[in-house]
């Protein structure tokens, strides 16, 4: 019967746990939450992807599309993030129709 080494298993084991691990961040960040927006109504002009955590000013305000994968955004009025939040997104949302809304915070 071969000699049984418990060691070289154990790491192999914690290689795999690490490397799931790292797959599980990866895949996470490829999921963070977005907002696509449109120059124009009907969500079928040239758009744009906003992913970045914190503050990105939306140019584009002809619709958008929002999907939710676990950070919040807060929309504001003003660009920069400046005043009061107007609407917090926690779920999916779409509007194919022109909106107000001149700046977003991605929550991550
Ligand atoms: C896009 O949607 C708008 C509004 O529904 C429509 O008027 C327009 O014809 C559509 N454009 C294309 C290229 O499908």
């Amino acid at each position: 019967m071969a000699t049984y080494n418990k060691n070289p298993s154990s790491n192999f084991v914690s290689i795999a746990i690490m490397a799931l691990v790292f797959v599980a961040l990866v895949s996470d960040f490829a999921n963070a939450s977005s907002i696509t927006v449109w120059s124009g109504p009907g969500c079928n002009s040239s758009g744009q992807i906003i992913r970045n955590c914190g503050c990105s000013d939306i140019n584009l305000r002809g619709g958008y599309s929002f999907i939710y994968n676990g950070q919040t955004a807060a929309l504001y009025n003003e660009g920069g993030c400046r005043g009061v939040a107007h609407t917090r997104l926690n779920a999916d949302a779409r509007m194919c129709s022109g909106f107000g809304w001149k700046s977003i915070f991605i929550q991550c």
